[in-house]
This record gives structure tokens, C-alpha cells and sequence, in this order.
């Protein structure tokens, strides 16, 4: 099943590695213009530079999600260059599993800001735009199963990932009178830089529980989001497609 990009113009949180690398490199593929947003600009730098080695046009773009300027700083600088984004992939995030009375209020803060706030900003800033056009689009939230079923030692994260479910669902329903789709994936464990910050026995307790008896490679999870982001399922919205090799099976 071919999926053609062509004419879209995307922009990729936390693009600059793992899942969103790869979604930003199998969307250039397809066709789209992609903006490489991430906090680490080196690491946007290198994205840019696989995609051109195969022709895909990307351009890379330096944002903190957890602040609402540097969002719309990015938002100005990719209409400016790249023209109306019409695909909006919230990809950024970030975690360390820790006891939940060890969690201090700088921690907490800034996991939610990173993982909620910044999916709702980045939102917030590209959907007006969009919307003005009447354009049809796609929204496509990254949340975890932490969020879904609860994860221990990943309480405040969890929370905030739930929170992006719960977001995806009613933002879904404000936004099909526009034609814009909203779903949302939630990844297992996937083997990215992230996954390996967790100390190795979980990460080993973790693989032994999924039914698939393996991580989750960045390009499983990065295809599904491709295609929620596509007209391959123009009539799926607020939907949450768990990505975790059986780990979770949820109704
Ligand atoms: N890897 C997993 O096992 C797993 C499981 C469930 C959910 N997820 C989710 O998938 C998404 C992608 O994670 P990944 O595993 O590819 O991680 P990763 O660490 O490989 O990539 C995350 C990217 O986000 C960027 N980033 C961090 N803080 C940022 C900020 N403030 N502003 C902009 N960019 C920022 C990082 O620089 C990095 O490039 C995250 O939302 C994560 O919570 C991952």
C-alpha cells in the first residue's frame, strides 16, 4: 500500500531521533516537505542530511516545546519557509523512570510541560493557521501505553500521556467540521535512545512480557503514524492505536 505525501507539508516534533526521525524520513519518502523540529539542532541537522541523501525535502528547525515562544517562533519560521503545514506530528517527549515520591516539582513540571503542554501548544499554534485555510489535515499525538494501562515508576508521565489521549479525543471531535483528522499512537517499548535510559533488568523484564518477545523497532511505530497521517484513514479520528508488539491489548 503506497502512501503519497505529495503536496503536504509536515512538521515533526522530536524529529531529531528515534520515532520521529524515522517518521520524518519515511514522509519525505512518501512525498512531503518535512520540518525537522527538535530541541537538539544537531541532531535536526543530521535527519536533514538523510533525507536529502535520497532526495526527500526537509528542512530543520531548532524548538524547546516546552515553551510556548520557541513554538511560535517555529510556527512563523516554517509558514515563512515551507508554507501551511496541513500535517502536525507531536513527537517530541521525554522521561526517567523514578519512584513517585522521589519525583520533585522540577521534574514533574517538566514532564508535563514536555510531553502534555507541548503537544497542546504545538496544536494550538498550527491549527488556527490550518483551519483559516480550509485545508483538510492531520493531527498525529504521540502518548505511550504508560498512559493507557499505567506504568510503574513512570507515574507523572503516565498522567501526562493519558492526558494526550484524552486531548487527541476531544481535540478530534472540535476538528472534524474542519476535516482534520486527530489520532493518537502509543508506543510499547521501542528500542531508541530513550527506551535505553531505563536501567537494563526492566528493559529485559519489559521484552519478556511482550507476547512479539521483542522491542519495537523506531520504523514499526513511525509507520503507523505515517499512515494516521494520511489519506489512507481519512475516516479514522480520535482514535488511540497502540504500537507495543501485544504488550497492551486495550478496548
Ligand atoms: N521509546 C519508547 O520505548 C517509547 C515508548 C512509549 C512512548 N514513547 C514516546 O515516543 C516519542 C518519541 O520518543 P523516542 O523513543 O523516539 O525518544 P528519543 O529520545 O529517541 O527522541 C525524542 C526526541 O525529542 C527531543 N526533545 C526532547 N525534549 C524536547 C523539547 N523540549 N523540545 C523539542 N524536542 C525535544 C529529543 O531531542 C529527541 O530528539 C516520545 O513522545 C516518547 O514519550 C517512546
Amino acid at each position: 500500500m503506497n502512501i503519497d505525501l505529495s503536496g503536504h507539508v509536515a512538521v515533526v516534533t522530536g524529529a531529531g531521533s528515534g520515532i520521529g526521525r524515522k517518521v520524518a524520513g519515511i514522509m519525505a519518502e512518501a512525498g512531503a516537505q518535512v520540518a525537522v523540529a527538535d530541541i537538539n539542532a544537531s541532531a535536526s541537522d543530521e535527519t536533514v542530511e538523510l533525507i536529502n541523501k535520497v532526495d526527500g525535502h526537509a528542512e530543520a528547525f531548532e524548538v524547546d516545546v516546552t515553551s510556548l515562544e520557541s513554538i511560535r517562533e517555529l510556527q512563523a519560521s516554517t509558514s515563512r519557509s515551507m508554507g501551511l503545514c496541513d500535517i502536525v506530528v507531536n513527537c517530541a517527549g521525554w522521561n526517567v523512570g523514578q519512584p513517585f515520591l522521589e519525583n520533585n516539582p522540577e521534574f514533574i513540571e517538566h514532564v508535563v510541560s514536555l510531553n502534555l503542554l507541548g503537544c497542546i501548544y504545538m496544536c494550538r499554534e498550527y491549527l488556527g493557521p490550518l483551519v483559516e485555510s480550509g485545508k483538510s489535515g492531520w493531527v498525529v499525538n504521540v502518548s505511550s501505553d504508560a498512559g493507557r494501562v499505567g506504568s510503574l515508576g513512570e507515574t507523572v508521565y503516565a498522567a501526562s500521556k493519558g492526558g494526550v489521549v484524552a486531548f487527541t479525543k476531544s481535540l478530534a471531535r472540535e476538528m472534524a467540521r474542519y476535516s482534520i483528522n486527530v489520532n493518537c499512537v502509543a508506543p510499547g517499548p521501542t528500542d531508541t535512545p530513550l527506551f535505553h535510559l531505563q536501567p537494563e533488568k526492566i528493559q529485559a523484564a519489559l521484552v519478556r512480557a511482550i507476547p512479539l518477545k521483542r522491542l519495537g523497532e523506531p520504523e514499526e511505530v513511525a509507520n503507523v503514524i505515517v499512515f494516521l497521517a494520511s489519506q489512507r484513514a481519512s475516516y479514522v479520528t480520535g482514535q488511540v492505536l497502540s504500537v507495543s508488539g501485544g504488550l497492551t491489548m486495550v478496548d
